[in-house]
């Protein structure tokens, strides 16, 4: 499950050289470009005006540093959620824009990762130069522009590599360097199951791969709905401590589910001991309500991991 974003993109490109193969859907197969920055266009509001004499098909110095995107997470929570969502998962309305909404991040335009197919190199260059020159959306008068963060000196360079280091992690690419090599996994409860305010047992799997011996995780601490956005402490384990009933991988921890009836996302942190490096797994929950009455198509876990 947590090897979600690998394992879906490695389909495609088997379904699509499949495809070609057989000699069906040529015309159909066409890889997705990934989107361009478009210029933005003189506005009252400053960071929307564009900057005179910028080459914007050019990114600038963030696309080179590998950004952490722990760090990168707080800083997106702050400044980009505004527009394009927790985690970068749902894009405000943008009326008068051909798309109605602000594009989404998570997942994001399939065109930036096809393109960049897993290199964070590439991925980076092109998430970069919408966030130094910001882009206007197609449409007769979009309200909402991406803003230019670095032309308009909004944020520092190293800034930008760790909200683009974060972006990429959303979407199961990371720099090599910065890859936490974690493996997680919950098995209890499963997205979209109800559970019940309360005392729960949450069990999973987790493990450094770079670990010489045992799980190399030294701690995993839950949380109702995202850390970085203001989601509440439920609990903590020490699988080397407390492992859970399938070996030494595996965990499980008594969290303290709060009487906040209705939809929340459970998170999952899992710290290494190995490279103290952080993984992070969210899972959809119907707390104390009917899921039948809330998920009306199946909701799946939200996970990024890499092996080293
Ligand atoms: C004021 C609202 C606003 C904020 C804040 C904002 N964005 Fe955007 N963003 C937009 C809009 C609108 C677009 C669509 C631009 C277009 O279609 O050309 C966009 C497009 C993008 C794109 C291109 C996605 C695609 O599919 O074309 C990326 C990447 C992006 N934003 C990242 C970020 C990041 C990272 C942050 C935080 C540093 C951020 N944005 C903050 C409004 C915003």
């Amino acid at each position: 499950m947590s090897l979600l974003h690998f394992g879906t993109r490695r389909f495609t490109g088997g379904i699509m050289a499949v495809a070609i193969g057989v000699g069906l859907l040529q015309a159909a197969v066409v890889l997705a470009a990934p989107p361009q920055s478009t210029p933005l266009a003189p506005a009252p509001n400053v960071i929307s005006t564009p900057l005179p004499g910028v080459d914007i098909t050019v990114p600038g110095a963030a696309s080179t540093i590998h950004g952490d995107p722990t760090a990168g997470g707080t800083k997106f929570a702050t400044i980009c959620a505004s527009c394009h969502g927790n985690r970068g998962t749902t894009g405000i309305g943008n009326p008068g824009s051909n798309d109605g909404t602000v594009p989404t991040l998570n997942p994001i335009d399939p065109g930036f990762l096809e393109d960049s197919n897993g290199d964070a190199a590439i991925f980076a260059r092109e998430l970069d130069v919408f966030l130094q020159h910001g882009s206007r959306p197609a449409g007769p008068s979009p309200l909402i522009s991406m803003p230019g963060f670095g032309d308009q000196k909004l944020l520092p360079q190293s800034d930008i590599a760790d909200i683009e280091a974060y972006v990429m992690q959303l979407n199961g690419t990371f720099w090599p360097d910065r890859c936490p090599g974690i493996m997680l996994e919950l098995a209890n409860p499963g997205p979209g199951s109800r559970v019940e305010p309360g005392g729960y047992r949450v069990q999973g799997r987790a493990t450094d791969v770079r670990a010489q011996q045992g799980s190399g995780i030294d701690r995993v601490d839950f949380f109702l709905d995202d850390r970085d956005s203001g989601g509440r402490f439920i609990g903590t384990t020490n699988p080397r401590l407390m492992p859970g009933p399938s070996g030494p991988t595996s965990f499980q921890a008594l969290v303290s589910l709060p009487k906040q009836i209705g939809v929340h996302d459970l998170f999952a942190y899992a710290h290494s001991a190995v490279t103290s490096q952080e993984s992070v797994i969210s899972i959809p929950i119907a707390l104390g309500i009917d899921p039948g009455k809330v998920f009306t198509t199946p909701p799946a876990s939200l996970s990024a991991t890499c092996t080293p």
